[in-house]
């Protein structure tokens, strides 16, 4: 239950004009800080971080249609309040999550239209977010901009993927943040005195998505741009309303930034009963489409999805603790992907029995995961979701891929807009109603709802193992900016574990079905490194992503067996973005350490401190080999055991593109 303390520590911190006090608003520790100030009565917040200035005077406001900017403010009382309480989610890198807050409400009327409107902020004591409260009572509403920016206070480097409506799946930019330009969020900045700042948004339920767009006057300054309908609204909504939280997560290091819960903590319980939501690993028929071994549709005598084939992986999961299998390309619409009304999400080709299939996974207790590929026919897969998620339900599948993979029909709405966010959020209603758990590729970014939706467990939104597939690839720092990226938006299902990374291996038996392949594609990481992502990039739903050949009778995935789903506890034990990061997660009494490095090598000396005092553990460890290289050894590793106690430390040699995984247990 929260704790709600009424605060008197809210004070005017100066006052140069009766009209324009200060307000300071503080985290719960103290360290965090921003003055609200209201020059010509436009509303402003300036953050301090232990000292440190990191936004300079940001303005805050709204522009609604009818010409009514919302910029200037008469503020007629503001509250504060404290929170603190722990949670439970049901999956995730802990098992108890803490949430200590100071909320600040800013009661305001606009000194134009008169219309009433609250600017929220919380500060917790490694992040804040502030929000806009519609309060007026209004049928109608269209929202065309945001006001609210981020003034930086100096010059940083920078983490970006160039903003786009209609994917995330990106490499990376690193530049200094005044050349960074227009960013997809997370937007992640590194100051010289090595604080760290992500800026992202929380809980969008209606409204849509934003991007930063650096401001045309100051290159340190960046703007909340929505992105549009197509008739130019960004959002079309009634009153009373409230947008998405802007967040911004704050850390002294790189390391701690990974450890925040302040995404989850901005959005509101469950308030149905999710007890059906467990989480799981899978393998699946997948990787053999994307390297062009065997295809998605029934043509050319190259079907993937056969019923004995998905027999093996169901005999393969369940001799090998794994939850579930995932096929795709099990329904018939492939041969017209990217057409209208392709996909019925009924009708299984004639070579794959749902029917027998479901009855074998179940009385293996192996979950089949359902497949709807959409090709972003939201008007077609809207008409069928109904009995396509029932017919799954009959069956016993209770976990559900889909995927948006083409533009959006209707043609004229973006992915990131408020059209595909409705879209996003009926469907994930409508799973909790038939008790199915989301997996969504080519989603929006998550922004925390699953801790008010348990069964949206993870998201693409990420340029994924699958470029690896069929393109120039992934280079080997990109999963080392991700954590700092696009992981602090939640889960992704990445989809590594790629223990043959040499395509070049069967390149004679592919055949490219896409433009971008040019025959030539490798992982661009070690064995090790694959190993060492299932860990490091926490998903409920996490995929062992190889064609089942490649971990038949192979000895490290053994790890991949032993992994847990979920987690008690988390600590990053080093990072530095783009370059390593190594965590540490337990559940019960056993650890999981994992590494992983960029292109070049390095060797991390890891304190065991975490470790229970004065107990032997036994260690396993998969890592590197002495000649192992992203690029001309990526398969080769090394298997070793041991013993170790809290007082030891551990040496983790990581080779270029390397990596790997260190179990203890007692
Ligand atoms: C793109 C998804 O990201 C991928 O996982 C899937 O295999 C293809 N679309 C086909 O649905
Ligand atoms: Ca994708």
């Amino acid at each position: 239950m929260y704790r709600l303390i009424a605060l008197f520590l809210l004070f005017l911190v100066g006052r140069t004009t009766a009209a324009s006090a200060d307000f300071l608003l503080r985290s719960p520790d103290g360290k965090l800080r921003i003055v609200i100030q209201s020059p010509d009565s436009e509303l402003q917040y300036l953050v301090v971080f232990r000292d440190d200035t990191l936004f300079r005077p940001s303005s805050l406001g709204l522009i609604l249609g009818g010409n009514d900017t919302l910029r200037r403010f008469k503020i007629l009382s503001v509250d504060s309040s404290f929170a603190e309480k722990e949670w439970e989610p049901r999956y995730g890198t802990r098992s108890r999550i803490s949430d200590r807050h100071h909320s600040y409400n800013f009661r305001l009327q606009t000194a134009r239209s008169h219309r009433n409107i609250a600017v929220e902020f919380r500060l917790f004591n490694d992040g804040f977010a502030f929000r806009y409260r519609l309060t007026d009572t209004l049928e109608q509403l269209d929202i065309l901009g945001e006001l609210s920016t981020f003034r930086f206070s100096r010059d940083a480097n920078s983490w970006w993927a160039w903003a786009d409506y209609n994917t995330y799946e990106k490499t990376y930019q690193h530049t200094r943040l005044s050349e960074a330009s227009h960013v997809a969020t997370p937007f992640t900045v590194q100051f010289d005195s090595g604080t760290c700042v992500s800026v992202h948004e929380a809980a969008i339920e209606e409204y849509t998505s934003m991007t930063l767009r650096r401001s045309m006057t100051d290159s340190l300054s960046f703007d909340v741009n929505l992105v549009p309908w197509s008739d130019g609204v960004a959002v079309k909504t009634s009153s009373p309303m409230v947008t998405p939280w802007r967040v911004v997560f704050v850390a002294p290091r790189a390391a701690d930034l990974l450890e925040s819960d302040v995404l989850l903590n901005l959005n509101s319980p469950a308030v149905r009963d999710f007890s059906f939501v467990k989480p799981l690993r899978y393998i699946g028929i997948w990787w053999e489409m994307h390297l062009g071994l065997t295809t998605w549709k029934h043509e050319g005598g190259r079907h993937g999805a056969t019923t004995e084939k998905a027999k093996t992986y169901i005999d393969f999961a369940a001799a090998h603790s794994m939850g579930g299998v995932l096929v795709e390309g099990w329904n018939t619409g492939w041969e017209d992907w990217g057409e209208k009304n392709a996909f019925d999400f009924r009708t299984p080709y004639a070579d794959f029995d749902l029917d027998e299939l479901a009855e074998y996974a179940n009385v293996r207790n192996v979950q089949l995961i359902g497949h709807h590929e959409t090709g972003g026919d939201i008007l077609s897969y809207e008409s069928h979701i109904d009995s396509a998620f029932a017919w799954y339900k009959r069956l016993g599948i209770h976990y559900v891929k889909t995927g948006y993979a083409g533009p959006v029909n209707p043609p004229t709405e973006h992915h990131h807009g408020q059209y595909m966010i409705r879209h996003f959020n009926k469907v994930m209603r409508k799973a909790a109603q038939y008790e199915i758990m989301l997996d969504v590729h080519e989603s929006v970014i998550p922004s925390g709802l699953s801790r008010t939706y348990p069964n949206l467990m993870t998201f693409e939104a990420v340029r994924g193992m699958e470029w690896n597939a069929w393109s120039d690839g992934n280079p080997p720092s990109h999963t080392c900016i991700l954590p700092f990226t696009r992981g602090m938006a939640g889960p992704m299902d990445y989809t590594p574990c790629i223990f043959d990374a040499r395509e070049d291996n069967f390149s004679a038996k592919r055949i490219p079905w896409n433009g971008l392949d040019k025959g030539n594609n490798t992982v661009h990481s070690t064995l090790s490194n694959q190993l060492a992502l299932l860990v490091v990039n926490y998903s409920p739903m996490q995929m062992a992503a190889d064609l089942l050949e490649n971990y038949q009778s192979h000895p490290a995935f053994q790890f991949v067996e032993k992994l847990p789903d979920t987690w008690d506890e988390s600590r990053v034990l080093a990072a530095s973005i783009g370059e390593y990061v190594v965590v540490a997660r337990r559940r019960g009494t056993t650890w999981f350490v994992a590494g992983i490095t960029n292109e070049y090598s390095r060797e991390i000396s890891l304190p065991l401190d975490f470790l229970e005092q004065e107990v032997d553990y036994s260690v396993e460890s998969c890592t590197d080999a002495p000649g192992s290289h992203f690029n001309t050894d990526p398969e080769s590793y090394v298997l070793q055991t041991g013993i170790a106690r809290a007082t030891t430390s551990f040496r983790l040699w990581m080779a270029p593109g390397g990596g790997g995984v260190v179990v203890f247990s007692r």
